[in-house]
């Protein structure tokens, strides 16, 4: 699904991933875990194709097409979605036109309006919530909910969820953990996180550690948990 070759990034200048190597499967779980600034979010930037992160070697492989110079938008037809690590605000827009604008007019509006209602009463967003401008006054919580919000009702065959487990409260956890669990089928998952808690949830199939903007070591699922308890010395 995603093989990433040699890949090193820079962002202002400074080289942040030192040459990845990996392929990342369909129906397949994903946990990326890592000491804070060892590059994660630069991994999930990369393979999106934000714009302030410098490929300077290596690919980027999607379902077998070099993706590796295609802007943001294109890569997000192509079935890559992102989930932020901070989700921003939108000013005069809320998620229900955000979409709309995404799917380019591909869907009713009358369907996508209720679509999206159905998923924010499985996973407790509240309705004001989705008619306001997207995030405005939303909490850290709320916000990681409209994230994966999004990412169903855009059905991408790849999702990268950056800390979507981070401030939010256990039931946030079991309800974001329980639709991810549905919602992994026939998909690619990557979940960055620092915690074991949601993969109580979503059981990976691999574990990736990153450390220093290199993979350090790849297990199983078993690894994430083993991190949790011991630490990053497990690695060493
Ligand atoms: N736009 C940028 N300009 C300069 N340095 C950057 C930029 N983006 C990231 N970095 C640096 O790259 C390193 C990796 O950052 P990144 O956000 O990828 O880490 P992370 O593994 O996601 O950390 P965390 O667990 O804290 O979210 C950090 O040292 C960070 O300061
Ligand atoms: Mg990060």
């Amino acid at each position: 699904m995603l093989k990433l070759e040699s890949l090193k990034v820079t962002a202002d200048s400074k080289l942040i991933l030192k040459g990845i190597d990996f392929e990342f499967e369909k129906d397949k779980v994903y946990a990326v875990m890592g000491p804070n600034g060892s590059g994660k979010s630069t991994l999930a930037y990369s393979i999106a194709g934000h714009p302030g992160y410098e490929v300077e070697e290596g690919k980027i492989i999607f379902k077998g097409e070099d993706i590796t110079e295609e802007d943001p938008e294109k890569r997000a037809k192509k079935g890559i979605f992102l989930s932020f690590q901070s989700p921003l605000q939108l000013s005069g827009v809320n998620v229900v036109q955000l979409l709309r604008v995404a799917l380019e007019g591909e869907v009713d509006p009358l369907e996508l309006q209720k679509k999206v209602e159905k998923i924010a009463k499985e996973l407790d967003i509240r309705e004001e919530l989705i008619k306001r401008s997207l995030n405005e006054g939303a909490s850290g919580g709320e916000r990681k909910k409209l994230e994966l919000l999004q990412a169903a009702v855009l059905s991408p065959e790849l999702v990268i969820f950056d800390e979507i487990d981070t401030g939010v409260d256990v039931d946030a956890l079991s309800r974001i953990g329980k639709f991810i669990q549905k919602f992994k089928k026939g998909r690619t998952i990557i979940l960055i996180t620092h915690y074991s808690r949601i993969l109580k949830y979503v059981e990976p199939d691999k574990t990736v550690v990153l450390v220093d903007g290199r993979i350090a070591k790849v297990g199983g699922g078993d690894l994430a948990h083993l991190i949790e308890e011991q630490g990053y010395s497990v690695i060493s």
